[in-house]
């Protein structure tokens, strides 16, 4: 789509046109500490449109992963509701496919077998399982990697045998909690373009979870700020920016605009950080440092 062409309010009327796939309501989420209770999540409110790419961005602590641990029905919540397609969430499903930071592979399995698992489960025969796999082996770009082992690849591949490994159960939603966070920049930014690619060829709605300004910026329409203490909704960005976006996009004023926003709603209130991270123990020097030689 060229500059040109795109209409933001087109582009976005189009997508709250279509149903909506992820619905919370007053979702909350709160921990009990012995007698202390902390609450987590307050009263969030969402709706999240089917083949929507959403960006969930907020400072250290504001609950993005346990939204995204709810959401992935890993961790029940403590009050409102969360509605898949209209259903309550009630544990986890291959129709919300999950890839988060640490390399969540089997490593005594093959690619092709991890990618085989989710098949299996569902009970589809040895050959159709394998199938699939190959398939979704050879969309990710590792066929001749299909009999080694995770230990043995590099960590954008293993990422990709993760992402193969949720879509290959063809779930509605691929839920991502800071995927590329331990890669490289060079290696980040190659998946980033190979998600863009998979969310614009399949029918899916991603959640992604990360830090990275820039990141979101890149891959959202919408971005949903977090704020701290308790996790609340700040702000919903759209990002109106036309696709594909790239680096040189980065360096536009539009991009710009979007990233001292974003920054704001991230970084502004100081009073927002999490408590678990204030007033960290002073660390005691372990070894004599020479100053002289
Ligand atoms: N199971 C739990 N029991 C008690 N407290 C928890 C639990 N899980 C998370 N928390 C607390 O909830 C808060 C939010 O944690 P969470 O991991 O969701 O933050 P985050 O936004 O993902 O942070 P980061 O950006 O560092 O990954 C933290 O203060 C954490 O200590
Ligand atoms: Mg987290």
């Amino acid at each position: 789509m060229k500059a040109t062409e795109f209409n933001p309010s087109e582009y976005f009327d189009s997508i709250y046109a279509r149903p909506v796939i992820l619905e919370a309501k007053k979702l909350s989420q709160v921990f009990k500490h012995g007698k202390n209770e902390r609450t987590v999540l307050n009263q969030l409110d969402l709706k999240i449109h089917k083949r929507e790419f959403i960006c969930v961005i907020g400072p250290s602590g504001c609950g993005k992963s346990t939204f995204s641990r709810i959401v992935a029905g890993l961790d029940p919540y403590s009050s409102g509701a969360l509605l898949v397609d209209g259903k309550a969430i009630e544990g986890p499903s291959p129709e919300r496919g999950m890839v988060f930071q640490g390399y969540t592979l089997f490593p005594w399995k093959t690619v092709k077998e991890n990618v085989m698992f989710g098949p299996l489960m569902k009970g589809a025969s040895n050959a159709s399982a394998e199938a699939s796999a190959r398939e979704w082996i050879d969309i990710i770009g590792l066929e001749k990697y299909e009999n080694q082992y995770p230990h043995q690849l590099s960590g954008g591949m293993k990422q990709r045998v993760a992402i193969a490994r949720a879509l290959v159960n063809e779930p509605k939603i691929l839920l991502m909690d800071e995927p590329f966070g331990a890669l490289d920049p060079h290696t980040r930014q190659k998946m980033q373009k190979h998600l863009m690619d998979l969310w614009q060829n399949i029918d899916i709605t991603i959640i992604f979870v990360t830090h990275d300004m820039d990141e979101a910026i890149l891959l959202a329409d919408r971005i949903v700020a977090l704020k701290a203490n308790p996790g609340e909704i700040k702000e919903i960005i759209e990002v109106d920016l036309p696709r594909p976006r790239n680096a040189e996009l980065m360096l536009t004023p539009e991009f710009k605009r979007l990233r001292d926003r974003v920054d704001f709603l991230v970084h502004a209130q100081e009073d927002e950080r999490d408590p678990a991270l204030e007033n960290l123990p002073k660390i005691p020097r372990m070894t004599q440092v020479s100053t002289s030689k």
